[in-house]
């Protein structure tokens, strides 16, 4: 793909204003109780940090990171933890953020997983959501935007580890995606 050749699906402005009315909604629901922020790493890094600022509660914030896609753009199914959160989450309500829920495999691991080192809740947010993809059922507790079976760019996603520092959602066509 031509650098600065990015056509526009979700303008950066519109991912503001929707990741502002997201922490609306989480610091209402989680009024009075003590939030846990874990983001997923690399892809979540942007959405947390914006989510994070834009909540009007005190809560701590961790990241977690597991390897997923590698170089493909299809889930391979096996799922590695590369860093684990430098905190226990036993007893916290935690809210794991993630940048885009596909076939459901990497947050259903990862809901296994933090499961049982036995918070007191869990819930999650996904800045985007592909349903029409989805191979597992996953709890989508809050959603930034669903969104077509393409795949996309930009906001902390990447192709082949490039464009996640783009501030609006681009997408890679199919001709160009090379598996
Ligand atoms: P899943 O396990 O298939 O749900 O895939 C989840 C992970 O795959 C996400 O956290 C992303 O890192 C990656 N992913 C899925 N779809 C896309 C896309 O369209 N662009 C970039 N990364 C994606
Ligand atoms: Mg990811």
């Amino acid at each position: 793909m031509a650098d600065g050749d990015f056509p526009v699906l979700i303008e950066e402005v519109s991912i503001q204003k929707r990741v502002e009315q997201l922490a609306e909604e989480i610091s209402r629901d989680y009024q009075g109780s003590d939030l846990h922020v874990l983001g997923v790493l690399r892809g979540a890094y942007q959405f947390t940090r914006d989510l994070s600022t834009k909540m009007g509660l005190p809560h701590t914030v961790d990241y977690i990171s597991v390897a997923s896609y590698g170089q493909e753009t299809t889930s391979s199914g096996t799922l590695q933890l590369r860093m684990d959160m430098s905190k226990p989450i036993e007893g916290k309500h935690v809210l794991l953020v993630d940048d885009i829920v596909d076939t459901g495999i990497t947050l259903n691991w990862l809901l296994d997983y933090l499961k049982s080192r036995r918070p007191q809740s869990i819930r999650t947010c996904c800045f985007l959501d592909k349903p029409s993809r989805r191979q597992v059922e996953v709890p989508t507790d809050y959603v930034g935007f669903p969104i077509e079976d393409v795949f996309v760019i930009g906001y902390g996603l990447d192709y082949q580890e490039k464009y996640r520092d783009l501030p609006f959602i681009s997408r890679v066509s199919p001709e160009e995606v090379l598996i």
